[in-house]
């Protein structure tokens, strides 16, 4: 009997616990919100809107969506341990959240659209039945990381968490998730790459898209994620190729735009059968450009990198060129420097026969390249020095190349090769060495080429051009430097053409005086186009109505810089292209003269534009043009950046260094010029490198340059996009001519700001004034004082991408400018002196 009441009390004493506790966090949570709603004066809470209880009267679940309510909530709200819904979406509810740890019977929790600061460690620990959760917009939230504890949701079916302020890397834990259909993950700051995880997953939504630095590594991954049907990977920083996509048949909505992805698109993705949307832009795709089905909303882009504007086969040599890319896995410098159909269009590592236009030398040397030597080369017939030493290469030499007749020089020396070493003709160098694999015994299936080529006849035939070839060289060598020596620079194009020679250095770039003289109309005063710290720059005009501008350096700047120097710099630089920098097109050595030519650029610069616009008698630039100018601009730099060495540092960047063309889209001009002239420059004290007003405060202390200098020039160039205030204004008292001290006192607030806008700019709608108040931030972080807390350019790129895209659904501006900068001036004037030529069907002659 006794053992009875025992028993009894016991019971009695467990559910007037835990009742109990739900009936305390339910008082609680009735004095934390706001407004508390009106039937939640009872003491029953039970009752209570929105609230639900079982036969116990223990809450089961707590909905209170869209219901305006503030406050925050009880920090032991995991004392509901019945809880099985917990629905508190769209309402501006804030402070830390309550651990949800140990609420093994919780399926769903919404906490979407709220204004909550934190996310406790543990919150997802023990949520054993855990099927969907959304956090997604609490863009206040402290950083935090995806938990390895969720886990532990093993029915997990949804998980929804963008603009929610997450950091890290995703965690490889998505074979525990055999139930996940969605992830939602965008617009937060995500890094690293996909996790293996995602691999045969059923996720059925995927959207990754918009991380702040960006998501990196290859898609490959997706192709086995069959279940996928909408997939968001934009803006991110996504490498490689698109993946083999053929048993993703459910697929309709693939975004892609906004990465780095390189390689061909596969027929594979173009014949998705359910695809209805797909977006490629601002990739570096290369090779033809893809044909989707009408059905299918593509957009493709001008900022990708197909040979051509529109669909079509390319050119034999640029597809040979392309297999050989894609053998070493399409790697990004390729992709970015391999643009248009013309292979020998200042592609670089490539250099071609001047008069055939055929790729006569391959140079990868240390390039850090991995993957294998393509058969393909055996295509470019006229192939002479293939140099692919100090790489990472794998495989077997194609024994195919022994048959390329004209070749003399095969480097391949300081690789990880293995299989056979092919013979050769005699004539060619054959330099193999420090490759510890090769000509051991062949490792079974490593893609020695089948097409063994028959040694013979061949070989003396070889040997006799070989010898007929050297004896050329031989003369041509002595001609040439016996003309320059007689003549000074040579006054015809082809006659610049060191192609002849064994291993010439791309010479085709210099342009006679001569030339240059004819086309400035004899640098005629009224062909000036402005004169610069470096010298004056003349407006030329080709014969073909082409126009170039001609910059003649002034004498003192040059200082002594050899013109070996000057030379090697220059090849450099003419190697650097890009849709956003004005491409040098050539130079000339005239005696002590110095002179350089660049692509035209018809609308000035934008210093004019926005300080000048009632002398030019243009309208202003409106706030959809600075924006654009602003991205064009960063995406200018970036990529100046993303280059290795030290010496793409911009140093001299300000609005007069921007150049706009006839559609108001900019490029950055000048670059690498202060590091050509600076040795010349370093006694003369009048000038530093760079310009006084865009110069970081650590700039005068320590004269260092990093790449944060630019970042500061731009942060500076944005504080005049919106203000239309000059870096200095002399004649402004001495708290506001400096541009970017002014700025910055304004920038505590958004009223504040207000003050600091350009006059002349409409900032009626909501949309512009928003994406001016962005900028001006911006501008804001990009000239902190500390180098340190200044970002890098491609996060300016990101932040900047979103704000033009508002205004540019299509990308038809793009597609009319597409290829503008793809064919060098030697070029065109070759072509002029050949009618016949069929480059103008590509490229039309006001293209340049
Ligand atoms: N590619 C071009 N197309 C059209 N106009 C140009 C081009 N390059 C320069 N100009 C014009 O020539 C002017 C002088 O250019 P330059 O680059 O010499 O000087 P800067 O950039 O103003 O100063 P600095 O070179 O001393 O930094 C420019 O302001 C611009 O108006
Ligand atoms: C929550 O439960 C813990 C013990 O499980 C208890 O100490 C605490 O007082 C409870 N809080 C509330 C508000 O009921
Ligand atoms: C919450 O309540 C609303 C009605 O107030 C209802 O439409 C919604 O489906 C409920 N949500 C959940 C998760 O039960
Ligand atoms: C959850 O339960 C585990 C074991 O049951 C316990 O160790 C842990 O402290 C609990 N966590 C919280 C936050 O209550
Ligand atoms: C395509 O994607 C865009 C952007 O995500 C969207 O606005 C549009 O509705 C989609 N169209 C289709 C057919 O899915
Ligand atoms: C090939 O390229 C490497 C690296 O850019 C360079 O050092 C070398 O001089 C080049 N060789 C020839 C023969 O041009
Ligand atoms: C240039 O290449 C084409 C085809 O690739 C070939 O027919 C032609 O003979 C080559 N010219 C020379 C000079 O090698
Ligand atoms: C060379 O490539 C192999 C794989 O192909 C890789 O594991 C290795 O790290 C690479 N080495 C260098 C120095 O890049
Ligand atoms: C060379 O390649 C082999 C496989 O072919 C690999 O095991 C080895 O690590 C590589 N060596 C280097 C230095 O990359």
């Amino acid at each position: 009997m006794a053992h009875h009441h025992l028993l009894f009390i016991t019971f009695f004493f467990l559910i007037s616990f835990s009742t109990g506790d739900d009936a305390v966090v339910m008082s609680k949570l009735s004095t934390s919100i706001f407004p508390t709603p009106s039937t939640w004066k009872t003491n029953n809470f039970c009752d209570w809107e929105g609230i639900t209880c079982d036969n116990s009267n223990r809450v089961t679940s707590v909905n209170l969506s869209s219901k305006s309510l503030t406050g925050t909530l009880p920090l032991d709200l995991n004392n509901l341990s019945q809880l099985k819904t917990l629905a508190l979406q769209r309402n501006s509810l804030s402070g830390d959240l309550p651990t949800l740890a140990n609420l093994t019977l919780l399926e769903q929790v919404l906490l979407d659209n709220n204004n909550f600061v934190s996310v406790p460690s543990g919150f997802f620990s023990g949520l054993t039945n855990l099927q969907t959760i959304s956090i997604s917009d609490n863009p206040n939230l402290s950083p935090w990381s995806l938990p390895n504890d969720l886990t532990q949701s093993a029915s997990l079916q949804s998980f929804a968490a963008s603009n929610a302020n997450i950091i890290g890397s995703i965690p490889d834990i998505f074979y525990n998730f055999p139930n996940l259909e969605n992830l939602r993950l965008s617009y937060n700051n995500l890094i690293g790459a996909l996790p293996a995880s995602f691999g045969g997953s059923k996720i059925v939504n995927l959207w990754l898209n918009n991380q702040e630095q960006g998501l990196s590594g290859s898609l490959d991954v997706i192709s086995s994620m069959t279940h996928l049907s909408q997939v968001w990977l934009q803006a991110n920083a996504f490498t490689g190729t698109i993946p083999d996509l053929s048993k993703c048949i459910n697929i309709f909505d693939l975004q892609l735009r906004d990465n780095q992805l390189t390689g061909l698109v596969p027929n594979s993705l173009t014949s998705l059968p359910n695809l209805a949307n797909i977006t490629l832009e601002n990739n570096k795709l290369q090779g033809p450009m893809p044909v989707f089905q009408s059905s299918v909303a593509a957009t493709l882009g001008s900022n990708n990198n197909f040979c051509l504007a529109t669909p079509g086969n390319c050119d034999p040599q640029v597809t040979s060129l392309l297999e050989v890319a894609g053998a070493l896995g399409y790697p990004i410098s390729l992709a970015v420097s391999w643009e248009g159909n013309n292979a020998c269009a200042h592609w670089s590592f490539i250099s071609c026969d001047s008069s055939t236009e055929n790729v006569t030398i391959v140079n990868f040397s240390k390039q850090k390249f991995s993957g294998t030597i393509s058969p393909s080369f055996r295509n470019l017939i006229s192939l002479k020095s293939l140099l692919l030493s100090d790489n990472n290469l794998t495989g077997s030499i194609p024994t195919i190349l022994t048959s390329l007749p004209n070749l003399q020089l095969l480097d391949v020396s300081y690789n990880n090769l293995s299989g056979i070493i092919p013979e050769f003709p005699q004539h060619v160098r054959f330099l193999h060495g420090n490759n510890p694999l090769l000509g051991q015994t062949i490792p079974s299936g490593s893609g020695g080429s089948p097409l063994q080529h028959p040694k013979g006849s061949l070989v003396s035939t070889g040997m006799v051009i070989g010898i007929v070839i050297s004896v050329l060289v031989f003369v041509g060598i002595v001609s040439c430097a016996c003309y320059y020596k007689c003549y000074g620079a040579p006054t015809k194009l082809h006659n610049t053409d060191h192609n002849e020679m064994p291993i010439p250095e791309n010479g085709n770039l210099m342009i006679s005086i001569q030339v240059l003289d004819q086309v400035t109309n004899h640098f005629s005063d009224n062909n000036v186009l402005g004169r610069g710290g470096f010298g004056t720059v003349y407006k030329g005009e080709l014969d073909d109505g082409t126009m170039v501008a001609v910059k003649r350096m002034k004498s003192d700047v040059m200082g002594t810089k050899g013109m070996k120097e000057f030379r090697a710099e220059i090849e450099v630089l003419t190697k650097v292209r890009h849709r956003h920098l004005v491409a040098l097109l050539g130079y000339c050595i005239d005696g002590n003269d110095r002179l350089l030519v660049y692509e035209y650029m018809q609308q000035g610069t934008l210093s004019q534009h926005l300080f000048d616009w009632r002398g030019l008698e243009t309208p202003p630039l409106s706030w959809k043009q600075r924006v654009t100018v602003a991205l064009d601009v960063g995406r200018g730099v970036e990529y100046l950046h993303s280059l290795a060495q030290q010496s793409f540092i911009h140093r001299d960047l300000k609005s007069a260094n921007i150049l706009l063309d006839d559609d108001m889209r900019a490029k950055v001009a000048d670059f690498g010029l202060v590091k050509i002239v600076l040795k010349g420059m370093y006694s003369v004290e009048t000038r530093l490198a760079g310009t006084f007003g865009y110069l970081p405060p650590e700039y005068a202390g320590t004269g260092r340059v990093t790449r944060k200098v630019d970042v500061y020039a731009f942060g500076v160039v944005l504080m005049e996009l919106v203000s239309g205030r000059k870096a200095i204004d002399e004649t402004l008292s001495d708290e506001s001519c400096h541009l970017a001290t002014w700025f910055r006192r304004f920038l505590v607030s958004k009223e504040n700001i207000t003050n600091c806008i350009d006059q002349v700019l409409d900032t009626s709608d909501e949309v512009t004034l928003e994406s001016i108040f962005k900028v001006a931030e911006l501008a804001g972080h990009c000239t902190a004082c500390d180098p340190f807390k200044r970002p890098n350019m491609s996060y300016v790129v990101n932040v900047l991408g979103p704000l033009v895209e508002q205004w540019e659904p299509s990308q038809l501006n793009e597609d009319q400018t597409y290829h503008r900068h793809h064919i060098s001036l030697p070029h065109v004037l070759q072509v002029n002196e050949d009618t016949n030529s069929m480059l103008f069907n590509v490229f039309p002659p006001n293209s340049i």
